[in-house]
């Protein structure tokens, strides 16, 4: 079965073809991340605008790389939400459209769940009970996962995602958009233990994650110190480098003290870490220590699958396929959409307080 992935829900245009839900003949991702970088985070008008631009000639591009032709196209997918509402719109229009002209079924991936997928390619079956830990720019969740296709949120944050922390310390060091990436590699020659930054205790006891008292934390930091963010074209001081370990280890403290926790009450068989902030290599060593600690393997993305692609929305849309799942074409972008099938949300858990450990 050849499915047309289709992503387009925040900054990268993708389309990609998956043969079996497990097989990936193409996977064509489109950056953003330029035009963003003036703005320091992504601009959504500017990212709707250049989704219009870019999904014909990369759905093309996907078509002509996996070396079939559109009628050989059996199903496609396409992310329905989360994510911003202009750039969802285009993917799905587009997806409509072509599975309605080519007369094949249409279905809608939730993104999050994309994430989830993204695993399949490189590493053996999943194992269930699974624990699964999103973390990217836009999200920052701790999955249940029972069985496959069912998911109860565990642990999700209060405030920014961890992908979102990474950006926002990562401007106030001075540093490019995305922050994540370059902090990772500043913080391989900082020392992570230079400077106590809080991790933020839930007053509820539930073991939700917070990351908006760290970034307040780094932020007060550089003012108390008088750290001077890198200019342009200069070398990162010493400095600069401990704040950036020191945040790193602390982002990666509070992620990993979670995990552990609800494996030690759920006993998944397998770890999933996955989403833009699991291309981070300290990350995967924290989880992987971890797994081999309890005895369960842990399973990443290969790292051009971790960030946003269209291969991951292919294999999850191949699961819902197989499951006899159909959209109508009154199908349309949900900004809203959450991955969880297992009880309700607790819808008041947002309002209430955090209060932070110092
Ligand atoms: O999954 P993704 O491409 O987009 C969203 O769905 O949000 O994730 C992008 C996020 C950005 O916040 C970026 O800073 C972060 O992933 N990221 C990293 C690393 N590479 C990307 N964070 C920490 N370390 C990295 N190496
Ligand atoms: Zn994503």
């Amino acid at each position: 079965m050849l499915i047309l992935g289709i992503e387009s829900s925040c900054d990268e245009t993708a389309a990609a073809v998956v043969r079996d839900g497990r097989e990936i003949l193409s996977s064509i991702i489109s950056s953003q991340i330029e035009l963003h970088r003036p703005f320091g985070g992504v601009f959504p008008e500017v990212a709707a605008r250049a989704h219009l631009d870019k999904i014909d000639p990369v759905v093309v591009e996907a078509v002509a790389a996996a070396g079939i032709e559109l009628k050989d196209l059996d199903a496609v997918a396409v992310t329905q939400g989360p994510g911003l509402i202009g750039s969802l719109l285009v993917g799905v229009s587009y997806a409509k459209a072509l599975a309605f002209g080519l007369g094949v079924p249409l279905v809608g991936v939730n993104h999050i769940e994309g994430h989830v997928y993204s695993v399949v390619f490189d590493n053996p079956p999943v194992r269930y009970p699974a624990l699964a830990l999103i973390v990217s720019g836009g999200h920052t969740n701790l999955f249940h996962v029972p069985e496959e296709g069912k998911y109860k949120v565990v642990s999700r944050t209060r405030d920014d995602a961890a992908g979102e922390a990474f950006d926002k310390v990562g401007k106030m060091l001075g540093l490019a958009y995305p922050g994540g990436p370059v902090i990772e590699k500043l913080a391989r020659t900082g020392d992570p233990r230079r400077i106590k930054f809080p991790i933020a205790k839930i007053s509820d006891g539930r073991p939700d994650f917070s990351f908006s008292g760290l970034k307040t934390a780094v932020s007060r930091y550089i003012r108390e110190h008088g750290v001077v963010p890198v200019g342009e074209g200069e070398e990162p001081s010493a400095e600069i480098r401990d704040i950036a370990a020191s945040f790193q280890a602390t982002v990666i403290k509070s992620l990993m003290t979670n995990v552990e926790k609800l494996a030690a009450a759920l006993r998944p068989e397998t770890l999933i870490v996955a989403g833009g902030v699991a291309c981070n290599g300290a990350l995967r060593a924290a989880a992987e220590e971890f797994g081999a600690r309890i005895g369960i393997p842990v399973y990443f993305p290969s790292r051009h699958l971790s960030t946003d692609n269209a291969a991951m929305i292919a294999a999850a849309g191949h699961f819902h396929l197989q499951r006899g799942e159909r959209a109508d074409y009154a199908m349309t972008a949900d900004v809203t959409l959450r991955l969880q099938n297992l009880e309700n949300e607790d819808a008041d858990l947002r309002r209430k307080k955090v209060r932070y450990k110092l």
